[in-house]
C-alpha cells in the first residue's frame, strides 16, 4: 500500500544485499515511519517477540524469510539440523498466531532432507520465502475483493451515507504483506467510490488501533474517527454501527476465531444489537486440527508492564512510555481472546465468504476434511 505516494510492503529483501530483511518498525509508528534491516535468525525472533513487527500474516512471511536466514546461517554438513533449531527458536516467538507455525513448517517442508549444495538450498530458501510473502499479499487482496460485496450490499440501505464499519486492533496491510484482512474489503470499497467511515478501537494495551489502523486509513485517505475501547457497545445501539469487521490471528475448523483482546466483547455487543459481525482471514490463519478454540487455541500472555504503562509522543516531539497506575498495582496482559463461531456472522477468506461453521469451512476447504 502507499505511504506518500510510495508503494511498500511491510516485509522485502534488500535489493543491495539479498540476505538481509527490510521491515517497517511499528514500534514507532504513527510519529515516525522507519525502516528496519534484520539481518540474523536472532534479530528475526527479536523482532517478532519484541513486536517491532505484528500481525498474523505479517509474522508468518517474518518467520519464513527467518527460516531463509538460516538457511544462510547453517553448516554445510548440518543444514537439516540448524534448520530445524531455527524452527524452533521462531516457532516459539509468538504461541497465537496460526501463520508462525504454519509458515515455519512449510519452509522445512521444502527445505530439509533435500539434496543439493548449500549455495542451491540458501537460494531455494529465498525462492520459498518470497512466495509464502507473494501468497499472503495475494490472499488478502482477494479478501478485498469478497469483503467489499459485503459493504456494497449494506450501501443499498444506507441511501448515499457513509456504511459505518467498526473494527478492533489492526488487521490492515500493516498487519500482513499488503492490503490486510478487515481493512482490505474497506479499501476496496473505499476505491470503488462507496461511502464508508470506520470507528477505529483503540485497542489497548498496545494501541494498535490508534497507531496502527488509523495511520494507516489516514495514509490512504479514507474517513475515520479513534474510538476508546469501551465506546462500541453505545455506538451500536444509537445505530451509528452498520457492521463489524475485524481479523484474527486462528480460527478453528468450526469457525472459532482468535483475534486481539476485546474482539469477544465487540462480538457479544453486535449480537446483542443486530449486528453483522465479519472475521477476515486468508487460507494460512485456519488450524483445521482444532475445534474448540475456547479450550484449544494457546493464548500468549505478555508483560503486564504493557498494561501498566503507555506510550505516546509528548508536546514537546519525544516518544515516550508512561505509568498509568500506582507503583505498586500489578497487571496482567493477555493479548487475546476467543470469539465463539455463534457470534459471527460470516468469514471472509481469500476464497470467498462463508458460514462460521464446520460444514460451511470445509465447503471452501474441502481438502481439510477428516
Ligand atoms: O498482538 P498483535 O498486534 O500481533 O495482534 C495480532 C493482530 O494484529 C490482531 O489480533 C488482528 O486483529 C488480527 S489480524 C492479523
Amino acid at each position: 500500500m502507499n505511504v506518500k505516494g510510495r508503494h511498500f510492503r511491510t516485509i522485502w529483501l534488500k535489493e543491495s544485499d539479498p540476505k538481509t530483511l527490510r521491515i517497517i518498525n511499528q514500534q514507532v509508528l504513527p510519529h515516525r515511519f522507519e525502516i528496519l534491516d534484520l539481518s540474523t535468525v536472532e534479530d528475526v525472533r527479536r523482532a517478532i517477540k519484541d513486536m517491532y513487527l505484528r500481525g498474523a500474516g505479517l509474522i508468518g512471511a517474518a518467520a519464513a524469510y527467518g527460516m531463509y536466514l538460516a538457511a544462510c546461517e547453517a553448516g554445510e554438513g548440518t543444514f537439516d539440523r540448524d534448520l530445524l533449531a531455527a524452527a524452533e527458536i521462531l516457532k516459539n516467538t509468538r504461541p497465537t498466531a496460526g501463520n508462525l507455525a504454519w509458515a515455519v513448517d512449510a519452509m522445512l517442508a521444502a527445505l530439509t532432507g533435500k539434496e543439493g549444495t548449500k549455495a542451491q538450498k540458501e537460494e531455494a530458501a529465498r525462492r520459498e520465502a518470497a512466495a509464502i510473502a507473494d501468497a499472503d499479499a495475494e490472499f488478502c487482496r482477494n479478501i478485498g475483493l469478497y469483503g467489499c460485496g459485503i459493504i456494497e450490499a449494506l450501501r443499498e440501505k444506507k441511501k448515499g451515507e457513509a456504511v459505518n464499519i467498526l473494527t478492533h486492533c489492526n488487521a490492515g496491510w500493516l498487519a500482513f504483506v499488503d492490503y490486510g484482512t478487515a481493512l482490505s474489503p474497506i479499501y476496496a470499497a473505499f476505491d470503488k467510490g462507496i461511502p464508508v467511515h470506520v470507528w477505529v478501537d483503540e485497542t489497548r494495551p498496545r494501541n494498535q488501533g490508534a497507531s496502527l489502523t488509523a495511520w494507516e486509513l489516514g495514509c490512504h485517505g479514507v474517513p475515520h474517527d479513534l474510538i476508546p475501547d469501551n465506546a462500541g457497545g453505545h455506538l451500536m445501539q444509537r445505530g451509528l454501527v452498520d457492521l463489524v469487521i475485524t481479523g484474527a490471528d486462528r480460527v478453528t475448523r468450526r469457525g472459532d476465531a482468535a483475534n486481539k483482546i476485546g474482539t469477544y466483547l465487540k462480538a457479544a455487543a453486535a449480537k446483542e444489537n443486530g449486528l453483522p459481525f465479519y472475521v477476515a482471514l486468508p487460507s494460512s490463519t485456519f488450524d483445521f486440527t482444532m475445534l474448540d478454540g475456547v479450550k484449544e487455541i494457546p493464548i500468549e500472555e505478555r508483560d503486564p508492564e504493557e498494561v501498566r504503562h503507555i506510550c505516546g509522543k509528548t508536546r514537546s516531539g519525544a516518544i515516550e512510555t508512561v505509568l498509568i497506575c500506582p507503583e505498586t498495582t500489578t497487571a496482567r496482559n493477555w493479548g487475546f481472546d476467543v470469539t465463539p463461531a455463534r457470534y459471527i456472522t460470516g468469514l471472509i477468506t481469500d476464497r470467498g465468504v462463508t458460514e462460521a461453521s464446520e460444514e460451511g469451512i470445509l465447503k471452501l476447504y474441502p481438502e481439510a476434511s477428516l
